[in-house]
This record gives C-alpha cells, sequence and structure tokens, in this order.
C-alpha cells in the first residue's frame, strides 16, 4: 500500500514518521520551553524537508561538504554563514518579522557585513566621502517618530560603496571612506553629501558564490546606500534606500529591496549649482529620504 507523501509505501512511511517522533521527543527533558519549541520545530521542517525531497545520500554528503567549506571561508572579517542566510531571504525574513509594522515607520532591511564601528563623525551639511570616488550626491531629509514629531539628536550612521563597488573594508590600506555618522538638529533635520549608489556583488568567491552560480542567479545587490538611525525610545532602524530606475530591483541578490525605499535620486548636470554653495566639477545628485521611527516597543 502506498500512501499520498511522494508515493512511499506505508511501512516506510511508519518507520520515518516514527524516527521523526523519537527525535522531537528527545527534547521533552529540555528545561528551556522556548529552546524546547524551537529545537521540535527546525527537526519537523528539516525532516519535513529530507522526506519530501527524498535526499540521496551522496546529496546530504553534497550539503556537509557544502557547510564545511562554508566554515573554513569564515573569520574575524568574513561570515559566510550570514551570507547563505542573505541569500536564502532568511535574513529579510528575520528583519520583517522583529520589524513589525508601525504606523509609517521606515521599512527596515539587511545590514549587510560592511558597517564599522568607530565612523568619524561629520556636520551637518558634512562630507562623508573622505576621497572616496564617485559622483557626489546629496542627501537630506527629517528624521520622525510615527506621531510626525522631529526627533532631534537622532544619531544616523551612513555606510556606502564607492563607484567600483567596494566598501573601504574590502581594501587592505585600512582605509576608512564613504561610511560616517551625523545627528539630527533640533527640528530634525540632516543632510550630507556622499556618492550616487551604484551596483555591486556580494562577495562570490566562496560556497555561496559557487550555490549561486550553480542555480543560475547573479551575486548583484541593486544600487543602495545604508543607514543605521537610533534615538533613545525609538526602535533601532537599519536600513537602505535604493535608486529609482535601477534595472537591479527586481533582482536584489538579499532580497533587500522594499518598494517605500526605492527613493528619487535626481541627476544634476555639469555646473548645477549645489545648495550649500559646494563647487562640484561634474555632474551630481540629490536626494531625499525622510525617517520615521517606530516606538522602541512596536
Ligand atoms: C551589503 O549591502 O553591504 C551586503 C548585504 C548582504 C550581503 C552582502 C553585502
Ligand atoms: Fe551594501
Amino acid at each position: 500500500m502506498t500512501t499520498p507523501h511522494g508515493g512511499v509505501p506505508a511501512e516506510q512511511e511508519r518507520r520515518e514518521v516514527a524516527l521523526t517522533d523519537r527525535v522531537l521527543g528527545s527534547f521533552d527533558g529540555c528545561q528551556d520551553p522556548r529552546l524546547a519549541e524551537v529545537m521540535r520545530s527546525l527537526v519537523r521542517h528539516l525532516h519535513g524537508f529530507l522526506r519530501e525531497v527524498r535526499l540521496t545520500e551522496e546529496e546530504w554528503a553534497a550539503g556537509i561538504a557544502f557547510l564545511t567549506a562554508a566554515g573554513r571561508i569564515t573569520d574575524d572579517r568574513r561570515q559566510e554563514f550570514i551570507l547563505l542566510s542573505d541569500v536564502l531571504g532568511a535574513s529579510m525574513q528575520t528583519i520583517t518579522i522583529n520589524n513589525a509594522a508601525s504606523g509609517d515607520a521606515t521599512e527596515a532591511t539587511v545590514f549587510g557585513p560592511f558597517f564599522v564601528e568607530g565612523s568619524p563623525r561629520v556636520p551637518i551639511g558634512g562630507d562623508i566621502t573622505f576621497g572616496a570616488s564617485g559622483e557626489p550626491c546629496r542627501v537630506e531629509g527629517t528624521v520622525t517618530d510615527t506621531a510626525g514629531r522631529p526627533v532631534p539628536g537622532a544619531r544616523i550612521e551612513v555606510w556606502e560603496a564607492d563607484e567600483d563597488g567596494r566598501y573601504d573594508v574590502q581594501y587592505d590600506d585600512g582605509r576608512i571612506a564613504a561610511r560616517a555618522h551625523l545627528f539630527t538638529d533640533d527640528r530634525g533635520h540632516y543632510a550630507f553629501w556622499g556618492i550616487t549608489p551604484t551596483p555591486y556583488p556580494i562577495p562570490h568567491d566562496g560556497p555561496v558564490g559557487a550555490l549561486l552560480a550553480a542555480t543560475g542567479r547573479s551575486p548583484m545587490r541593486a544600487s543602495h546606500l545604508h543607514f543605521m538611525v537610533t534615538a533613545p525610545g525609538r526602535r533601532r532602524l537599519v536600513t537602505h534606500i535604493f535608486v529609482r530606475g535601477d534595472e537591479l530591483l527586481d533582482s536584489d541578490s538579499v532580497f533587500g529591496v522594499k518598494e517605500s525605499l526605492v527613493k528619487d535620486f535626481e541627476r544634476q548636470p555639469p555646473g548645477t549649482p549645489a545648495p550649500d554653495g559646494r563647487a562640484i566639477d561634474g555632474a551630481w545628485s540629490r536626494v531625499r529620504f525622510d525617517i520615521v521611527l517606530a516606538a522602541e516597543e512596536a
């Protein structure tokens, strides 16, 4: 007799279910109820996956080899497991679950591996590029709460890749560039000069890159500029803004794009005066990003 489960014969089905039940039962003595809940669910889904795809022993070994390679390439500068989580959408799903919609609060997106503590502080209107290459981009906006009240003194961390698609930490010369922090003024206003974002690939010279290649996926990220915004009593916001019109918006390798984060970067032809009188040789762009912070407990 066969069952609906992929045509598995009844006795085979009974053995597989019995094994899953035994593993689930092994957590009965767990003193931490949350840990027991998470482990039981993991086992249920893992066994469900193994049984659904009828995993072969060769495929199991390939999976173990993949995880081993991810471990080998991981060190204090490279985190292949987070990269794996990113390309499987697990990072974005966790972020979505943990940043529940709250009024018109700005949506969160992936953190990425290139944030560094201790960035330089710039004044409002200052330049975060510190010599990084790229077309100048004037970024400005406000930080408010979900009732529309300004949030003065909010700390805004920004970081981005240069026009060659590399973050400062991807060079081996210790440079600090295209990253900084600043604080909003009494009206919740901020402004800075950065670089017009351009697309770049996530690190793809390891097992995650091989997985993307094997599945016909691109490692490219849609052009973006990272923000992390913190203020007392407000939920920390980690997000990006994306460039409207970028052809990679629908195929971002880590599923980070949300429509509400796609902004108009208005190109300014050479010779267009800058709002602060700064002398600029060529073209530049400007973008407005008004940030709304949820309450801490939201
Ligand atoms: C980034 O945007 O910096 C990034 C995000 C996820 C994986 C790799 C890079
Ligand atoms: Fe990035």
